[in-house]
């Protein structure tokens, strides 16, 4: 039986619904061109694509990026089997503190509260700087990284623990990089689930994992044999969606048109690529620049959405460099 190997955290824009679908696509691309090929995903999060393809044995060589330093860093610790021990350690006590706070009907708000400071603390550091003695003192916060081994597994234990105590899974920072999700409502957590961890920690260890713009991964592929898939945030479906800025730096507007401008150079290029996104108007306008592409509609079900009437079945923008012959009928993919 094949592993089903799950994303360790939970993601906004999390791709499990598209999996099937990608991995048949590059089955196909595959068996076309009669060789594997190496994967990139520079939009990684949660890294459902990846755990997937990984499972069904599809890739080799895989080359993952995202630009949350923090998340980044999480995935590196958990990739070295030799660090898991203590990891799962860790994530256990929370889990078991939390679970008992929370079966006494207790919102542990406070204790939560102290982990994501405990966080921050672990990557923001608060300067106090008052420049004359009458001044009130102000505060400065300068962005700072981990430096030994024992505060970057601490790091990667209160990114699991938050990551799955917080509000949706929602990974959201303030401008002095400090996350600021509130706790969600749960009767039960479940930090970790420790056999798909070993699986998932396996798949990463031979992966390699950066903390930088997608521009930069882009810019340093060379090679042809490979497969790109761009899972950019969200364009937003309506001016009210707040679900778009992932980072501190957000991805706005003008960098979906940047994104939109590449996209089309690595198609003229003869590169393999597969970019998903909200099928809305302004998507279609920036990724579908060239008859040459391939564009699908394929309809997904959403589970995070702002709205209650936004719930239910969401029409998503596939755009690919090649055909998917084959497989349109099989995931009901509409060509637009
Ligand atoms: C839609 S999510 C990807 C979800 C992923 N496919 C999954 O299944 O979980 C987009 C990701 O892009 C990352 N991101 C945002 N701006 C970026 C940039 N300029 N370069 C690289 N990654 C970026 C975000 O941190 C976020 O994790």
């Amino acid at each position: 039986m094949t592993n089903i190997t799950k994303p360790t955290l939970k993601w906004v824009g999390g791709k499990t619904k598209l999996k099937y679908l990608i991995s048949d696509a590059l089955s196909l691309l595959q068996s076309k061109n009669n060789q594997t090929f190496d994967y990139y995903e520079p939009f990684f999060g949660g890294g459902s694509i990846f755990f997937h393809l990984k499972d069904l044995g599809l890739i080799d060589s895989a080359y993952l990026n995202d630009a949350i330093p923090q998340l980044v860093s999480y995935y590196e610790i958990i990739s070295d089997r030799k660090n898991l021990g203590t990891f799962i350690e860790q994530c256990e006590e929370i889990e078991v503190k939390f679970n008992k706070l929370l079966s006494q009907k207790e919102r542990p708000v406070s204790e939560y509260k102290a982990l994501v400071s405990e966080f921050n603390s672990i990557w923001v550091k608060e300067k106090i700087v008052s420049e004359t003695e009458e001044s009130t003192n102000q505060k400065k916060y300068i962005q700072i990284n981990p430096k030994t081994k024992k505060q970057k597994i601490r790091s990667a234990v209160l990114m699991q623990a938050i990551n799955k105590l917080c509000f949706n899974g929602m990974f959201r920072v303030n401008g002095n990089n400090q996350f600021n999700v509130p706790i969600g409502s749960y009767k039960k957590v479940n930090i970790v689930d420790t056999e798909n961890l070993i699986n998932a920690s396996l798949y990463l260890s031979n992966a390699q994992i950066t903390c930088s713009s997608y521009k930069e991964v882009i810019e340093n592929i060379k090679k042809k044999n490979h497969f790109i898939y761009l899972d950019p945030p969200y364009i937003p479906n309506s001016e009210t969606s707040n679900f778009t800025d992932y980072s501190s730096q957000g991805f706005k507007y003008k960098d979906h048109v940047e994104l939109g401008k590449i996209f089309l150079k690595l198609a003229e290029d003869g590169n393999n690529v597969i970019l998903s996104n909200n099928n809305n108007q302004l998507a279609r306008e920036i990724f579908l620049q060239n008859e040459k592409l391939y564009a699908y509609e394929v309809l997904v079900s959403k589970s995070i959405n702002s709205k209650k009437d936004g719930r239910g079945k969401i029409g998503e923008l596939l755009v690919s460099t090649f055909e998917l012959q084959n497989i349109e009928e099989k995931f009901d993919l509409k060509r637009i």
